[in-house]
């Protein structure tokens, strides 16, 4: 595993692995590493021959000072857990060398930015687009692998290489969950004793409410999601939605469309946590 800090170094690398042919499988990251974040990098390494890891906290993506402060950060302890997969390359930039201006663009998703996730944490989908456009721009893989507990995040980057048109495949990977179903994240360890014993809440409800379709409304499932998780001490629901899968879109009732997933974000005290389920597809 070679671990490289510039664009120079790290496209050296790429260039020769290009020149003898070989597929490059990218998992862009944020580092804090965990089980979850292996398991992208083993999708990688069984879709491409070549796996590259970027490991960089970028502040263009948080709309909060003290969520980007706190973000969890502890470079050896990342690359001890890479060495564990398959991993060829580790790019590990500074902020300079990625950001060495002020990046300007100004991205537009439309309606897939203005729920959810995009409407909590406004320009949070843009900072992720500049980023990932980069990282993009920087490694040029074949293929490159999101969790799908990002599920919002995964439509956003799907359209800005469609927009961009970049020629990266964009493979979706399955939520990776801790043994008692908390969705895995590198926002877990900062959880505080009680918060994590009461979190996994949020996902069982969830996989409860997979129930409801053949009984409850749409409305009926809602409500009855924030309630049971609004009244588990320690966690807030922010805001839970039922939306088409495609065009993540609000919908009315269960046969809007064929493919419906609901997407949750809860505070966990300070710590926001989010998950989905399928409930259709
Ligand atoms: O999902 C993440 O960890 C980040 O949003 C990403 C895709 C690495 C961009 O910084």
């Amino acid at each position: 595993m070679q671990v490289v800090n510039t664009i120079m170094e790290l496209q050296a690398l790429l260039d020769e692995a290009r020149l003898n042919k070989e597929k490059i499988g990218f998992v862009p990251t944020m580092g804090a590493l965990h089980q979850g974040h292996l398991s992208l990098v083993s999708e990688a390494s069984k879709n491409s021959s070549v796996v590259v890891v970027s490991i960089f906290v970028n502040p263009t993506q948080f709309n909060n000072t003290n969520d980007l402060k706190r973000y969890p950060r502890d470079l050896q302890t990342d690359l001890d857990a890479l060495s564990t997969v398959k991993c060829d390359v580790v790019f590990a930039p500074e902020v300079d060398e990625v950001y060495p201006e002020t990046d300007t663009r100004e991205f537009n998703f439309g309606a897939l930015e203005t729920v959810m996730e995009g409407k909590y944490r406004p320009g949070h989908f843009n900072g992720v687009a500049q980023v990932v456009s980069r990282l993009f721009d920087m490694v040029r893989p074949d293929k490159a692998f999101f969790g799908l507990k990002d599920f919002q995040q995964l439509a956003i980057i799907r359209a800005m290489t469609k927009q961009l048109q970049l020629p990266v495949e964009i493979v979706p990977c399955d939520t990776v969950r801790e043994k008692d179903d908390l969705a895995m994240s590198s926002r877990n360890m900062l959880l505080s004793t009680m918060h994590r014993k009461n979190a996994p809440v949020i996902a069982r409800t969830l996989f409860e409410s997979c129930n409801f379709v053949a009984n409850k409304s749409v409305e009926e499932t809602k409500e009855s999601v924030i309630n049971a998780i609004n009244a588990t001490q320690g966690l807030e629901v922010e805001y839970f939605e039922i939306v088409d899968g495609y065009t993540l879109q609000p919908v009315d009732n269960w046969n809007d469309s064929d493919y419906i997933v609901g997407c949750i974000a809860v505070f966990a005290d300070e710590v926001r946590l989010i998950d989905n389920v399928t409930y259709k597809k």
